[in-house]
């Protein structure tokens, strides 16, 4: 594959219609691609369609999309249950939870889904490490990773990751996809937890927890001191729960494990919270109720 650019990419799979998977499936499909978007079950399934249904709504009584646009994109995506609905995909977005096993699972059976050989794995981790999806995936030229950020219909970055097996030709069809159909913004990260953006961002967030843990500020004024006094348009914890508290966990505990270093490693109320289900906006409560 080295040297060549490689076909179009004009089907997508995303693997996982959660928080991110299913702003992903509805950016690809706003870009006029054939979207499959595969959870885990039925009722998982069903979620993700009203997450995707209720994200478009949005957009078209915002006025950002008119009603012919929102039909089209809705058309243009089909949620699954079998892994094997992928088959013909020139590209899929793994979006799972951020668990290894499950990624590794997911992309050792993905190896032999796949029917077109060219196709590009990718994988939204944000810790996890790219080389590893690659190896059991059994073609690690073909895989790399493409870091969206929340809500991806909106944010304009996108990380991509190259692992030490990924070929260059791979690397230079996502840059051009993600420029050119998804129209956004690709930065390029080396393929170590955190990459550039989660490497600064989540020692900070976890700070904030750790100074609210002591007692040191209360939750609203720990917020209001970045939003005011350092211009952010959302405060640390507050954005903790928009990211969801399990998968800030699951971003620190790979940084802490690739870096040894304190910063990054989890504080205890952070761990409790999550134990509880107390995973921010997507479960109801978090530092703030929802
Ligand atoms: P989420 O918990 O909202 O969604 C994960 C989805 O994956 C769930 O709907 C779950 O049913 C599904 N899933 C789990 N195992 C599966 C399997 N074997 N097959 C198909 N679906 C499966 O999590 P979220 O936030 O969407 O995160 C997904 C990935 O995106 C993670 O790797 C995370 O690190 C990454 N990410 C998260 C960001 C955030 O702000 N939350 C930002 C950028 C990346």
């Amino acid at each position: 594959m080295d040297g060549q650019i490689g076909s179009r990419i004009e089907k997508v799979g995303v693997i996982g219609g959660g928080l991110m998977g299913s702003g992903i499936a509805e950016v690809t499909a706003k870009a006029g691609i054939d979207t499959v978007v595969v959870e885990v079950s039925q009722e998982a399934a069903d979620a993700a369609r009203t997450r995707i249904g209720a994200s478009l709504e949005r957009a078209l009584s915002r006025g950002k999309i008119d009603q012919a646009e929102h039909d089209a994109i809705r058309g243009r995506i089909t949620v699954a249950t079998e892994l094997e609905a992928l088959a013909d995909r020139d590209l899929v977005v793994e979006a799972a939870s951020e668990r290894e096993d499950i990624k590794l699972d997911l992309f050792r059976r993905l190896g032999t889904i796949l029917d077109n050989d060219e196709a590009i794995l990718a994988s939204n981790t944000s810790s996890i490490p790219i080389v590893k999806l690659g190896a059991v995936s059994g073609r690690a030229d073909r895989v790399m990773g493409v870091h969206f950020f929340n809500p991806a219909p909106v944010m304009q970055l996108v990380e991509l990751i190259p692992s030490l097996t990924t070929s260059p030709a791979t690397l230079t069809r996502m840059q051009d996809f993600v420029s050119h159909s998804l129209g956004k913004q690709p930065i390029e990260a080396t393929d170590r937890a955190g990459f550039v953006v989660n490497s600064l961002l989540v020692p900070y967030l976890l700070s904030a927890i750790r100074m609210y843990e002591a007692g040191y500020a209360s939750a609203t004024d720990i917020d209001q001191g970045m939003v005011l006094g350092c211009g952010h348009p959302m405060g640390p914890l507050a954005l903790s729960d928009l990211i969801g508290l399990d998968t800030i966990r699951a971003i620190g505990v790979s940084m802490y494990e690739e870096f040894k270093e304190p910063l990054y490693s989890p504080p205890p109320l952070l761990d409790r919270m999550v134990d509880a289900g107390l995973l921010g906006k997507k479960s109801g409560q978090g530092f703030y109720p929802y």
